[in-house]
């Protein structure tokens, strides 16, 4: 679809008011988004695991209003107001206005919670910016005179969400999701995030991902800052040639299940988005000595049994420990007697693969 197919033409102004309900998981990147060009396009294609507990719950309440100005919302984290996320919310609603034209037009009280703590560490915005936009994308099906296929709705709620934040295109759907044109994946597009069209082996359903919070402290470069800091950066050409090749390369592993071939290829690319992040400048070293201390013990573990577990990064020090399930159990005992230690305070989610947000 090309971008005027996103514009919402025939809406019809009523006195609608009303509340919408989402839920919207996290994901994990196997191969990273790291670099954007304008208007939240990537430089490069990206596929993620949706994830399943991780969500973030979000309700709408939109009640019209009579002058249509300006944006008018108030935005509530756990039932307590939260003016810091207003800038935030400005910038996503300034950007999607023109592909929801009834933005100003309505009051919206916006009531969010995560299943995950705030301060863990762990990113919000992916969950949270598609719970938003799948609750906006309600709002326009409730104002809209056409019927709105499935395809249509999804499509464009991711659209909105990578709007929000790059990332959040990923997380409507399950169990994985490509975002960025790929000549290997059908489909494929730098605006939206599209469900992974091919075949996908028996072991990496209900794939786990045990998170261990090594720094649940602000994020020492916001995402936004380290995308900007591949302007310029000397390898940058190399690295978005990299993630091409290794969408190509990952769907081959895919098919067959060769679990070598996926762990060599998803460390390496946590690897190489801190490597990005030592080699700009500014530059910065995101992981603790923690990370490190798990990143061992997870290698020499590996080494000692032969079991494929492995682990990827986000731009953070928390570490994201995936394994399948049938090792399971003997990887879970590892994790809790020999990793735990290394988080703060002892936190870690279990989480694994899940199949995307749902209307509440
Ligand atoms: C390291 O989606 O948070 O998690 O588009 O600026 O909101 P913005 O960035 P964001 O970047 C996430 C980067 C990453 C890798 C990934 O999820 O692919």
């Amino acid at each position: 679809m090309n971008l005027s197919g996103f514009l919402f033409n025939n809406y019809k102004k009523t006195n609608n008011n009303g509340v919408v309900t989402w839920s919207s998981p996290s994901n994990i990147a196997l191969v990273k988004y790291w670099g954007k060009k304008e208007h939240q396009i990537p430089e490069n294609p990206s596929i993620s695991f949706t994830l399943d507990a991780c969500k973030t719950i979000t309700e709408v309440t939109f009640e019209t209003k009579t002058n249509n100005e300006t944006f008018s919302f108030e935005v509530f984290l756990d039932e307590k107001a939260k003016p810091d996320f207003h800038p935030k919310i400005e910038t996503f609603f300034k950007r999607i206005e023109a592909y929801l034209p009834f933005l100003k037009d309505f009051h919206f009280t916006i009531k969010t919670r995560n299943t995950f703590p705030h301060s863990s560490g762990i990113a919000s915005s992916a969950s949270g910016m598609s719970a938003l936009a799948l609750c906006l994308m309600s709002i326009e099906k409730e104002l809209s005179d056409a019927n709105l296929t499935e395809e249509y709705f999804i499509q464009k709620a991711s659209f909105l969400a990578r709007l929000g934040s790059g990332s959040a295109c990923r997380s409507l759907e399950g169990d994985l999701v490509v975002w960025g044109h790929h000549p290997a994946i059908k489909g494929s597009s730098d605006y939206f995030g599209v469900k992974y069209p091919y075949q996908v082996h028996e072991v990496f359903k209900n794939y786990h991902d045990t998170i261990l919070l090594v720094d649940k402290g602000e994020k020492q470069v916001s995402s936004t800052v380290g995308h900007n800091l591949m302007h310029g950066h000397p390898f940058a050409k190399q690295r978005f040639k990299q993630a091409v090749d290794n969408i190509t390369n990952i769907k081959e592993i895919l098919k067959t299940g060769n679990l070598e071939a996926f762990i060599a290829l998803v460390e390496s690319e946590a690897l190489t988005l801190h490597a990005m992040m030592m080699t700009s400048m500014p530059y910065f070293i995101l992981m603790k000595p923690n990370t490190l201390e798990i990143i061992n013990k997870i290698w020499a573990f590996r080494k000692e049994t032969g079991l494929p577990i492995c682990f990827t990064l986000d731009a953070g020090a928390n570490v994201h420990v995936l394994y399948p399930q049938k090792d399971s159990e003997i990887i879970y005992e590892f994790i809790k007697t020999q990793l735990v230690g290394y988080c703060q305070n002892g936190h870690y989610i279990c989480d694994r693969i899940g199949f995307g947000a749902k209307q509440l």
